[in-house]
């Protein structure tokens, strides 16, 4: 039997946090090592092209995914890593996938639809003012992402779902009108992941401006932690660890014996003070090596970008191969053939 596919995408926008490593980045570099599946990671840099206009900041920000994932410990032996723009028959099925794609498909999208309501909201307003044909289209290069791979999972995080629903039924539509082509994917959503809380209690993420960078310079790391919120209980008094955000992500990088101890010192009544310097130093310790890979990545942009070509030339093997089919399949094809 032929091995599982499971692949995703990181959109190269904004530099990765706590959070993301333990949600996404971890689980996923622990999957790739798994012999029963062949891992497919890409950082999704066309997918940024929607979001953001700045280019030097879409450089910047895959070259900071992609030293990121492997100061992590990817392996991009046991793995296919590889960048979005350089396989270029994407944007090919791209193309033959949107035609295949109902426009009201599309019109149902979060994303878009939420930047219409936020049109319509204001008075006068053009509702579709700002939406370009990236952002409508979005979910047809992200079904095009997983098509050409014959992915059968796809691990996201809740707000993709719908991306994952989109995917598949523009796999069954093409599959329905032409051949049966394409794996029809399945969304993996690890529920048993919690995710982590920020400087401010609420979710970890950038829209919210209360995230901890992975990789923060060991001083601003300290200070971060210094600011998380707590509560105004005082030293000696026992604390509740599970309302408790530094309790939240001390569990998230601990092994089940450490987390234990530490709610046996919550309950003891560990100051605020103390347990924020024990956070700091403990995530401090465990980062330091990563972060040290991180640094001397950062430092050789021309390593990184090797390592991408080599990813690309593997993922274009497939790629080239399923497209020829596609291509084939609808009929752009040899004329003397
Ligand atoms: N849209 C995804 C996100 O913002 C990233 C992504 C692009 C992706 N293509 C993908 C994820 C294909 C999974 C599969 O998180």
């Amino acid at each position: 039997m032929s091995k599982e596919i499971v692949l995703t995408g990181i959109t190269t926008t904004g530099t990765p946090h706590l959070g993301n490593y333990v949600g996404a980045i971890a689980p996923a570099i622990a999957s790739s090592r798994d012999p029963g599946v062949s891992s497919f990671y890409f950082l999704a840099d066309y997918h940024a092209l929607i979001k953001c206009g700045d280019p030097a900041r879409v450089q910047r920000s895959s070259l900071e995914i992609a030293a990121t994932w492997l100061a992590c410990g990817l392996d991009p032996e046991v793995c296919v890593f590889y960048r979005q723009s350089d396989i270029r028959e994407i944007t090919e099925l791209t193309w033959i996938l949107t035609c295949v794609t109902a426009k009201g498909l599309m019109n149902r999208a979060h994303a878009y639809k939420a930047a219409v309501a936020a049109n319509e909201a204001e008075a006068g307003a053009d509702p579709d003012r700002g939406v370009t044909m990236g952002l409508f289209c979005y979910p047809i290069l992200m079904a095009a992402d997983i098509l050409m791979f014959r992915a059968n999972k796809v691990p996201v995080g809740k707000d993709q779902l719908q991306h994952l629903e989109m995917a598949r039924d523009i796999a069954q539509r093409f599959n329905h009108l032409y051949e049966e082509l394409f794996v029809v994917p399945e969304a993996v959503v690890d529920e048993s992941r919690a995710l982590l809380s920020g400087l401010d209690g609420r979710k970890m993420s950038k829209s919210y401006d209360n995230t901890i960078p992975l990789f923060a310079p060991e001083q601003t790391l300290r200070k971060l932690i210094m600011r998380i919120k707590t509560n105004s209980q005082a030293p000696g008094e026992p604390k509740d660890p599970d309302s408790s955000t530094l309790f939240e992500i001390y569990q998230a990088f601990a092994t089940p014996a450490e987390a234990a101890e530490l709610r046996r010192r919550y309950q003891e009544g560990i100051a605020w003070g103390e347990m924020k310097q024990l956070l700091f130093e403990y995530l401090n310790t465990q980062l330091k090596p990563m972060r040290d890979r991180y640094e001397a990545l950062m430092a050789a942009p021309r390593e990184i970008e090797a390592v991408l070509r080599q990813g690309a030339e593997k993922a274009r093997a497939s790629s080239g191969t399923l497209l020829a089919e596609v291509r084939r399949a609808v009929g752009i094809r040899r004329l003397d053939g």
